[in-house]
């Protein structure tokens, strides 16, 4: 299957599960790229703003998602939700229809009620109401067992696209 990882990381920890998705993705047969989103300004929070920005950037630095049958998302919790970043990116996407989609989000906060299940629930919703089919999700905290949680989590991406 192409797959396409699409990550948005700030201080590179996201960026670094996604290479570990990757790879496990990978070794299941799949072909995977990783797309990595970027802002210009970290600061800015306004969803409007930040998706015109994706939008304007389209040919220079906006991935094209038509070629992959199958996402993943991935990207930092930020102010107990989902980074505005990937709230935009979704967000001005034309369609998911017909694509498998699984999330993850990375965290700095161990106790529940942080912010993971909120951000995942956010990029479920996104996704499902542009037509995705959504197939699984995972959450890695920072500071508590992390290799044990990205373990667990590259399982649930290749377990989402079986
Ligand atoms: C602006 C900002 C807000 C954050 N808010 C939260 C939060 O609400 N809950 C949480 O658990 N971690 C929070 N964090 C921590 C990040 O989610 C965590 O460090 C994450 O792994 C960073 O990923 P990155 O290196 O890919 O940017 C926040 C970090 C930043 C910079």
């Amino acid at each position: 299957m192409n797959i396409g990882i699409v990550v948005y990381s700030q201080t590179g920890n996201t960026y670094e599960v996604a290479q570990k998705v990757k790879e496990a993705l990978s070794k299941k047969g799949n072909s995977v790229n990783i797309e990595r989103i970027h802002i210009s300004d970290e600061k800015e929070r306004d969803i409007k703003k930040l998706e015109a920005q994706f939008k304007d950037d389209f040919l220079n630095n906006t991935p094209d998602l038509s070629k992959y049958e199958a996402l993943v998302f991935g990207s930092p919790v930020h102010a107990f939700s989902l980074s505005p970043a990937m709230t935009a990116f979704i967000s001005q996407i034309p369609s998911l229809q017909n694509k498998k989609i699984s999330c993850f989000v990375t965290k700095g906060l161990p106790l529940s009620g942080t912010g993971g299940n909120q951000a995942i629930s956010k990029m479920k919703q996104l996704s499902e109401s542009k037509g995705g089919n959504f197939c699984g999700s995972g959450i890695v905290v920072w500071n508590k067992d992390r290799e044990k949680q990205i373990k667990k989590l590259t399982e649930e991406m290749c377990k989402a696209f079986f």
